[in-house]
């Protein structure tokens, strides 16, 4: 079905035709531009955008892209098509039918699901409010409010399953997901990275490489659901979410790009001089790597975890592309874990979240490869790695135990000494807080990034992508 651009709402859900459901929307809509005003990208609601806006959900050409004052982006609800005869891929119920409604006895699971899920997404926006203030370039600025407008989109998809399915219980939650705020004292976001502040762009391009690629694991798994609108939901998201993981990984690979430039021109990859001379060294964006890699693995959860056995064995929760296992029931799979009081044999259904994060690492290291070729190419012998999967948990087996990026239990003074050469200082943030200089001259970009490699959607690096009045 085609989207629907004359009413209120956009949607391909045939929203006109249940008014109960439309009124309820409408009414939370005011209240979610209240929130954008108060809470998105402050000081930028005159300014011309250039935003793509979701227009069908075909895969060839799902997109329009045009000027737009943020505050009119049409926010709306978009679901990827219905397969018809799909069944459940996975668990107990593996090749029975797909649930058109949320079963009985799944409901409160269900709605924790799409509630931590909603949650992360106005929650990132909030996080990123005051960025535009400090942006590298007009491209740059650009891509940061089409990320924000696309999680504000998210929040919508998120809004639009719990008013439908939920009733009352879903839109008192709807509301709550307005109320609740990054880094507040008394209603903070619900996961901590979410409530961690993003105030530099190193740390955003951190962010989108790892936290949204945390989103992408998220959602391919919810793409499995036997929940079908929640499926078909996150499918079409995920369309979206691509591009914030692009912004990340071109992102970095523009600060490593400009900082080899910077070391040859010096003849040195002395980081102090790197630094004196305005750009990032790459030990410096080691810690920012090790920071958020490890603040991003703790939203897969417990290596143990029951709630995640019962999502799966349920239905609601598969893993990420679930069709390239083989066994999708996993009854009698087990999967060896490394824990602090040594191998441990769990059963795999319990062991779920270590395997999404095992694979959410594999993802990761693409990235880490790109950078490093460009290193090596450069002739120098430092390499860009990810933490240990044990460094900084702060849930599950290895929680707070003194843990180097490597992966050694270390004695706890030595670990506690030693934490700022692993992850930023607070002379750290400053120096890299000194490096953000507003660039807003059209095709201009700080001395700290390299220009990309080309501009959004064939268009000239020197166009105006956000036109400042
Ligand atoms: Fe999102
Ligand atoms: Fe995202």
């Amino acid at each position: 079905m085609s989207i629907n651009y004359a009413e209120k709402i956009p949607n391909n859900v045939d929203l006109a035709h249940d008014r109960t459901l439309q009124r309820a929307l409408e009414h939370w809509q005011p209240h979610f531009l209240q929130w954008w005003h108060e809470m998105g990208p402050s000081d930028f609601e005159q300014a011309d955008v250039y935003l793509r806006t979701a227009t069908s959900v075909d895969a060839k050409g799902w997109a329009s892209y045009g000027a737009v004052k943020m505050p009119e982006y049409r926010w709306g609800i978009f679901l990827a098509e219905q397969q018809p005869g799909r069944t459940i891929g996975f668990g107990d119920q593996m090749g029975q039918p797909v649930w058109q409604q949320v079963p009985g006895e799944h409901r409160s699971t269900l709605r924790r699901l799409i509630v931590t899920q909603g949650d992360t997404e106005p929650a990132s926006v909030e996080q990123q409010r005051l960025l535009g203030h400090l942006c590298p370039s007009l491209y740059d600025l650009r891509n940061l409010f089409q990320i924000n407008v696309e999680e504000g989109r998210h929040l919508w998809a998120m809004v639009y399953l719990l008013h439908a399915y939920f009733g009352r219980d879903g839109r008192e939650e709807a509301e709550e997901l307005l109320a609740r705020h990054s880094g507040d004292a008394d209603k903070p976001r619900i996961l901590t990275t979410f409530n961690e502040p993003i105030s530099d762009w190193l740390s955003l391009y951190c962010f989108t490489y790892f936290t949204d690629r945390d989103g992408k694991y998220q959602l391919k798994s919810f793409a499995e659901s036997g929940f079908d609108p929640l499926s078909r939901t996150c499918r079409f998201m995920l369309t979206e979410e691509a591009h914030h993981m692009f912004v990340g990984e071109t992102g970095i690979g523009r600060v490593v790009k400009r900082t080899l430039e910077v070391m040859k021109e010096l003849g040195s990859d002395d980081p102090a001089k790197v630094r004196a001379h305005g750009a990032v060294d790459l030990p410096l964006l080691q810690k920012y790597i090790n920071f958020w890699c490890s603040s991003s693995l703790d939203l897969f959860g417990s290596e143990i975890s029951s709630n995640a056995a019962a999502s799966f064995a349920n239905g609601l929760k598969g893993r990420p592309d679930e069709s390239q296992y083989q066994d999708h029931v996993l009854r009698d799979a087990s999967l060896r874990l490394d824990t602090p009081e040594g191998v441990q044999d769990v059963p795999m259904l319990n062991a779920l979240n270590e395997v999404m994060r095992e694979s959410y690492l594999k993802d990761c290291e693409i990235g880490l490869k790109r950078w490093n070729r460009a290193i090596e190419r450069a002739g120098y012998e430092f390499r860009l790695t990810l933490p240990s999967s044990r460094f900084r948990r702060s849930i599950g087996s290895w929680v707070g135990l003194p843990v180097d990026p490597g992966g050694k239990l270390l004695p706890k003074d030595d670990y506690e000494r030693r934490l700022y050469e692993w992850v930023p200082s607070p002379e750290d943030k400053s120096f890299v807080k000194s490096l953000m200089q507003k660039v807003v001259e059209p095709g201009k970009m700080a001395a700290w990034i390299a220009p990309p490699e080309r501009g959004i959607n064939s268009l000239p690096l020197d166009y105006e992508y956000v036109h400042l009045s």
